[in-house]
């Protein structure tokens, strides 16, 4: 299993491109199967979730090609599909293989997707989206670990989630895309990757209005067609990078990012004390720079356009160099302070309830072998590994993979010392 090698202390300086939001590009391309048109999507990010979706396409005999390698557009055409399944063994590697569930139920009248299960960092039951797309008219069980959904046409509904759901939003508009009559969604999820589907969609022919607010209103149609697509900038990989800044800056430019997407972080980086602009003449590009003193904030996590949880890791490798006590609470899943525990191995004043951390710094951290639990996780272990003493080891860098683009090689382009290692007999 591959690792990382990082030599902390080095000052950060330079320029980073952000890549396209993988949030958004597994729904995109997901949304792909409801159309037998081909469906081009741009700016997709190369990264292992997005190789996994891919498949589970191929799988379902979509045709699925790449015009460069690593690939950084894909043209879909699902002019058949003749296995409307989603496989454990994909599944299992990426619960968002659940956003093919809504598509091929719409389009093709049946959909065999298995059970997510569990993860590291919760539960992640898909109850609301099954509730959702029963109250469509799905005909839904779940047999053997799988949930079978089958339908004649979808009906339009008045669906209410009792709880914001981000790929449940994704599922429900992409399913209503397709069925008879008027959908209207309340309690819908807010993020940007919420919108960018719905422009996707548009484009293909859909009628959706209000996305980005609580309510959408989706009107559906026979038929969808083809079209082309750019995915919206990655705001997780670009608050990596803001916080990677503030605390081994230098100054850094984000090159390519969506600056307005980011507004809950900024406002706390500032909160720290951490000088953060715009640029004057392209706002896709941010500046920040690392203070002299880290001043230390409290955070709860919240939808979007609260201070999103894909975050909390990060921010909580930074509250380990500022002045004073942050107090961090994780109030959308259950068991997301695994990082916690590594981040006390190498040095940091972190004590851990519940859902709660309260991190005492700064504290110097020094260099120790860590393991990786989960994508958001491990950005964290990196953080903290480039304001480190010595060399941190980190293993299990395959969650990494799954959603940050060559991350080793952009942290190097700004003098970061990171080098990805496969250790003998793995
Ligand atoms: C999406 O996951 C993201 N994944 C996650 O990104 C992100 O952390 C999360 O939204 C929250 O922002 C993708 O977009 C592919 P939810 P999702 O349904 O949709 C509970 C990353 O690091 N819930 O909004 O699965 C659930 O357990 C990740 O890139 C139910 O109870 O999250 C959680 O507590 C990981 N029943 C809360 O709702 C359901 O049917 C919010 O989850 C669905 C969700």
């Amino acid at each position: 299993m591959e690792q990382f090698r990082i030599q902390g202390g080095r000052k950060l300086r330079g320029e980073v491109r952000i890549s396209g939001a993988k949030n958004a590009a597994l729904p995109a391309m997901a949304a792909a199967l409801l159309t037998r048109e081909p469906v081009h999507l741009k700016n997709i990010p190369h990264v292992r979730d997005i190789v996994t979706m891919a498949k589970l396409l191929a799988h379902m005999r979509c045709r699925v090609e790449s015009p460069d390698i690593p690939p950084s557009a894909f043209t879909i055409q699902a002019e058949t599909v003749s296995h409307a399944e989603a496989p454990y063994e994909l599944v299992k590697t990426m619960r968002a293989s659940v956003l093919t569930l809504g598509p091929l139920l719409a389009r093709f009248g049946r959909a065999r997707v298995s059970l997510p299960g569990g993860c590291a960092i919760g539960a992640r039951p898909i109850d609301l989206h099954i509730q959702a797309l029963e109250a469509l008219g799905g005909e839904i069980s779940v047999d053997h670990g799988y949930v079978q959904a089958r339908a004649e046409r979808l009906r339009g509904a008045r669906v209410r989630f009792p709880r914001i759901t981000v790929t449940g939003t994704e599922n429900i508009l992409t399913a209503a895309a397709l069925a008879e009559g008027e959908t209207i969604l309340e309690n819908a999820a807010l993020e940007p990757e919420i919108g960018d589907l719905a422009e996707l969609l548009v484009k293909m022919g859909a009628k959706i209005e209000g996305a980005g607010t609580p309510t959408i209103w989706i009107e559906g149609v026979k038929e969808l067609h083809g079209t082309e697509h750019t995915i919206i900038p990655d705001r997780i990989e670009a608050g990596t990078f803001l916080v990677a800044g503030a605390m081994a800056g230098g100054e850094i430019t984000l090159t390519h990012c969506a600056p307005h997407h980011l507004g809950a972080l900024i406002a706390k980086l500032r909160e720290c004390g951490v000088d953060i602009r715009c640029d004057a003449a392209d706002n896709s590009i941010l500046r920040v720079r690392a203070p002299k003193k880290l001043l230390a904030a409290d955070v709860i996590t919240q939808e979007y356009p609260g201070f999103a949880t894909d975050m909390q890791a990060q921010f909580m490798a930074l509250a380990t160099q500022a002045e004073g006590v942050s107090h961090i609470r994780e109030a959308i899943f259950e068991n997301r302070m695994l990082h916690a525990v590594e981040l006390l191995r190498m040095g940091a004043n972190i004590h851990i309830e519940g859902n709660s951390a309260v991190v005492t710094g700064p504290t110097p951290l020094t260099g120790a072998p860590v393991t990786a639990s989960d994508l958001r996780a491990s950005a964290s272990l990196v953080l903290a590994a480039l304001v480190a003493n010595n060399t941190t080891t980190i293993d299990r860098v395959y969650h990494i993979d799954r959603g940050y683009e060559r991350i080793e090689e952009k942290l190097r382009g700004l003098g970061a010392s990171i080098e990805r290692v496969s250790p003998s007999g793995s």
